[in-house]
């Protein structure tokens, strides 16, 4: 969805000056007022749908702890904190200080607590079996094939046993033109084969999968099982 050239990337939120830790596939910077802006043309209003369509498989409960890896401006992280309540907790993480600054300030302005973090998917700096849920969100097409596999394995960590893992991403280019080409426009996406073989490959197991019926995004929704 995000294109490095200059015109794509002001568009989309994208900004050359900006700073961003390397995430394996190059770098990616962002003006996350844009960012928030571009979502909710190229969604079309859809916005709330899809997010609330994505906690409606991972099933956030009150008093878990949550996870969103690749949070962007904070938008699902901060709607997650409802779902878990007073007595849960969420964590957002993300490579751009940028969106994690916006995060942080849209966290304060609507008075909703979630602790924003700037850090590589990567290499998570949370503790071995820290969290109920980890959802990562249309991040994976930016990451190269080595940086995916690290992510899964790093995710596998710090979910608890009996825990979930969400993952949604684009399943293909936009088949759009012009105008609609343009606010659509992707360089990345990830076959749903792929990040089935990616889970699996860091020992999940998959109990859902399938297109979200928004755009072409599609999931995967895995657990640890509670033996491995
Ligand atoms: C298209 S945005 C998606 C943001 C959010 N998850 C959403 O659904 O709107 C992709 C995000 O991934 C972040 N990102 C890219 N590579 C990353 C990495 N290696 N580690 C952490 N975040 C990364 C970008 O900074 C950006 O905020």
């Amino acid at each position: 969805m995000l294109k490095a050239t200059p015109s794509a990337a002001s568009a989309h939120g994208m900004h050359h000056g900006d700073t961003v830790a390397g995430n394996g596939a190059g770098v990616r910077p962002y003006r996350p007022r844009l960012y928030d802006l571009f979502v909710e043309l190229a969604l079309i209003g859809r916005e709330p749908a899809f997010r609330r369509r994505l906690l409606d498989l991972a099933e956030p409960r009150s008093g878990e702890a949550v996870l969103d890896v690749g949070c962007g401006t904070g938008s699902l992280a901060l709607m997650a904190k409802e779902a878990v309540g007073s007595a849960g907790t969420v964590c957002g993480v993300d490579a751009s200080e940028q969106m994690i600054s916006w995060a942080r300030q849209k966290a304060r302005r609507i008075g909703v607590e979630a602790d924003f973090q700037p850090a590589q998917t990567q290499v998570l700096p949370y503790s071995d079996a820290r969290f109920d849920v980890v959802l990562s969100t249309l991040t994976l097409h930016h990451l190269s094939k080595k940086a995916r596999a690290q992510f899964a394995a790093e995710a596998r960590r710090v979910v608890k046993p009996g825990g979930r893992i969400l993952v949604a991403d684009f399943a293909e280019e936009s088949p759009r033109k012009g105008l609609r080409r343009h606010l659509h426009h992707r360089p990345g996406a990830v076959a749903l084969h792929e990040i089935l073989a990616l889970l699996e490959g860091a020992g999940l197991s998959v109990v859902a999968s399938g297109p979200l019926g928004i755009q072409t995004v599609h999931f995967a929704l895995a657990v640890v099982r509670s033996s491995s």
